[in-house]
């Protein structure tokens, strides 16, 4: 059992893939199984933390413990009104795969093919960048983000840590087929001082590490 260092803590946890409606009946979404948020969300409870599991469309089961309340959403916008309503807290971890662009000419009927397909969209917020430049006494004391990147990894990781105000930015490497859905992840934590690569873990080892590292700093 991992020590209670995190009790009277609480944390915002955003996983698996949003859902952006284009019909009363279809949607696009991505491969985010939410694996590694729900994981991170486990090990902050266990170590005592209070979390609000704010979470998209995911295949792996919602983790069970007396310390997460789980909040189910569906679209980006949804996530961000969701993490909003559940600010103030001590740490934001970003996890989600959150889509980019939502379907900006969505139908509330089922679309007829016979009319063609004229998709249209525009770009949902950037809820990671929303927490991480709140003013200070609003944001939270530590704010994680997650960069997934084919090419270039440390460059775009260390700019997204400026751009999206966050403390900690866990990078991974998925040019060599998706980390999504799988149990293992390999990972960069990127800081404005320091990256630090470690070693492929399974997904709970991750999210202890991910967790390990908000403990010597909360
Ligand atoms: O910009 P990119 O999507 O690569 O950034 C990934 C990080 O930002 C993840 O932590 C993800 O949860 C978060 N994010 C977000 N809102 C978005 C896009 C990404 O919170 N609209």
């Amino acid at each position: 059992r991992a020590a209670q260092t995190l009790s009277g803590k609480t944390a915002i946890v955003t996983t698996g893939g949003t859902i952006e409606r284009i019909d009363s009946v279809r949607y696009i979404s991505n491969f985010s199984s939410g694996k590694q948020g729900n994981a991170i969300a486990l090990s902050l409870a266990q170590s005592g933390a209070q979390v609000s599991l704010v979470s998209g469309n995911t295949k792996d089961p919602a983790p069970k413990h007396p310390n997460i309340k789980i909040v189910p959403v569906e679209s980006a916008e949804e996530m961000k009104e969701a993490v909003e309503a559940n600010l103030p807290a001590d740490f934001f971890i970003g996890c989600a795969a959150v889509c980019d662009f939502r379907v900006s000419n969505k139908s509330d009927k089922k679309i007829k093919k016979e009319g063609g397909l004229d998709l249209r969209f525009e770009e949902n917020p950037d809820i990671a960048r929303s927490v991480g430049t709140l003013p200070s006494g609003k944001r939270p004391k530590l704010v994680v983000g997650f960069a997934a990147e084919t090419e270039e990894l440390i460059p775009y990781a260390k700019k997204k840590l400026k751009s999206k105000g966050c403390d900690l930015i866990v990078a991974n490497d998925v040019s060599q087929g998706a980390v999504f859905g799988q149990d293992q992840n390999t990972v960069h934590f990127v800081t404005k001082d320091s990256v630090q690569k470690l070693e492929t873990l399974p997904k709970p080892k991750v999210a202890k590490a991910i967790v390990d590292w908000i403990r010597e700093r909360a």
